[in-house]
């Protein structure tokens, strides 16, 4: 997973796809967090991005970085602890103008059930599950 981890954070930018009844919706995030030998992403309640996650939490990101790609699938759970919202922010001080770990707004998801694929036209995919 630690892999996993690297390559997003070293990417910058990956695309996080929910569903939203039949229509598929999709857009950047940045934010990851190894916490506690989980993955983690963070957004906020009032994003339609949240509403969706938590109407059908199967989620689905990509990132792509030196003709390698990425794909995460899986189940995206709510850690509402405050330590784990601290542990994200601490990773992004950029973000702390905006949330805080109380503010009732800021919330982390990690994933669980998960299934990685590293992909490129050269290699074989490579699967990591966690
Ligand atoms: C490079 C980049 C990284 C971003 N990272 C995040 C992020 O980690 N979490 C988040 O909630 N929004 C992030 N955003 C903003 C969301 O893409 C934006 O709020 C989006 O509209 C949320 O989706 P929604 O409109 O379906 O709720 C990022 C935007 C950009 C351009």
């Amino acid at each position: 997973m630690e892999e996993v981890y690297r390559f997003l954070k070293e990417a910058e930018t990956y695309y996080l796809a929910t569903v939203e009844g039949d229509q598929p919706r999709v857009r950047p995030f940045g934010t990851v967090d190894l916490f506690e030998g989980k993955l983690y992403i963070q957004t906020g309640k009032v994003k339609s991005v949240s509403k969706q996650i938590h109407a059908n939490p199967k989620v689905e990101i990509c990132a792509f970085m030196n003709g390698e790609w990425l794909r995460v699938a899986g189940k995206l759970v709510e850690d509402d602890r405050l330590e784990a919202k601290q542990s994200m922010l601490d990773a992004y001080p950029s973000l702390q103008g905006m949330y805080k770990a109380d503010d009732g707004n800021t919330e982390v998801f990690y994933f669980k059930n998960a299934t990685a694929t590293f992909s490129s036209f050269t290699k074989e995919p490579e699967v990591v599950k966690f």
